[in-house]
């Protein structure tokens, strides 16, 4: 089986390594496209491509059309709003996602983004600790729980809440469950996003949220640009002198918060929250031995359509 490995954002050469090495010693051909810049490039790579794995590229209906010897696309990473999923179910293709396996590395951005925020984006003004504020989690999952014990370490207070996680696990998992997500924005000094990007949640934190925040609160965004409602946060931003944002996520409407809001908005020029060697290889080797597996005993485990 040819296994195709393409990523615009390319993996760690030492995961690039692994994860050719767990291909070849079960005997199937390994192909890498990396860096494409062309949709062209991709639905050539797929056309006579048996796996695929992918990184944030986009899998849609035109590639898997691209693509009839596909049986199976695993996206190293947990979000899989990338993948056009009933295109795959339509093809016969089986559709994965490697959870968990980058976690610490967005969990240990997620605070860094924090700290960065409080010491004025290490400008020589003068900043705030973290240690002693509130830490408001949204979505307890791999990553919210990561960050809520790191941020605990930091002598943070942590509260959080999740629409699929009862009270009494979060408190459980050592954090203060709130009882709504209004509370969670009004109590909390910094809030942390990890909510994926579903039709549910798309521009679902916009200005009633943010502005619901205490007084010099931040909003970190590790998750998705798509689930901020870009001109209500902007529109609180103006509102609230003492708000800030902070985003591995670029938002569309950046140039503008940048130019309004200076060092009050932050944004990574790439998405970068899960690129360490780490979770590149934590993620590229998972999705390498799952499709590995799944053609060798059938195993659907991380099963996503
Ligand atoms: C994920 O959903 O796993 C992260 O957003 C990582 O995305 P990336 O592989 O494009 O860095």
């Amino acid at each position: 089986m040819k296994i195709l490995v393409a990523t615009q954002k390319p993996f760690a050469k030492v995961a690039v390594d692994g994860i050719k090495e767990i291909v070849e010693k079960a005997g199937h051909e390994f192909a890498l496209l990396e860096k494409y810049e062309q949709t062209s490039e991709l639905l050539a790579a797929v056309a006579d491509a048996d796996a695929l794995i992918v990184r944030s590229d986009k899998v849609t209906a035109e590639v898997v059309a691209a693509a009839p010897k596909l049986k199976i696309v695993v996206r190293a990473g947990a979000g899989f709003d990338n993948l056009d999923l009933p295109a795959c179910t339509a093809h016969g293709i089986v559709a994965m996602n490697t959870p968990g396996q980058n976690s610490n590395a967005v969990a240990e951005l997620a605070i860094a983004m924090m700290i960065f925020m409080s010491r004025c984006q290490f400008t020589p003004a003068t900043g705030t600790e973290v240690q002693g504020k509130t830490l408001g989690i949204q979505a307890f999952g791999n990553v919210g729980r990561l960050v809520g014990k790191k941020a605990e370490a930091l002598g943070m207070k942590v509260k959080a809440i999740d629409p699929f996680i009862p009270a009494d696990a979060i408190k459980a998992a050592g954090a203060e469950p709130a009882a709504s997500l209004e509370e969670l924005y009004s109590t909390s000094d910094f809030v942390s996003v990890h909510i994926p990007a579903t039709p549910e949640t798309i521009k679902s934190i916009g200005y009633d949220l943010v502005s619901k925040m205490p007084k010099g609160a931040t909003l970190v965004n590790t998750a998705r640009k798509e689930v901020i409602d870009e001109a209500g946060l902007e529109k609180a931003l103006e509102e609230r002198p003492d708000l800030k944002y902070v985003t591995d996520v670029a938002p569309d409407n950046l140039a503008a918060l940048q130019e309004k809001f200076g060092l009050r908005v932050f944004a990574t020029p790439k998405k970068m929250g899960a690129q360490t060697s780490e979770a590149n290889v934590n993620a590229g080797l998972a999705a390498a031995r799952q499709i590995v597996d799944f053609f060798a005993t059938g195993n659907t485990r991380f099963k996503l359509n």
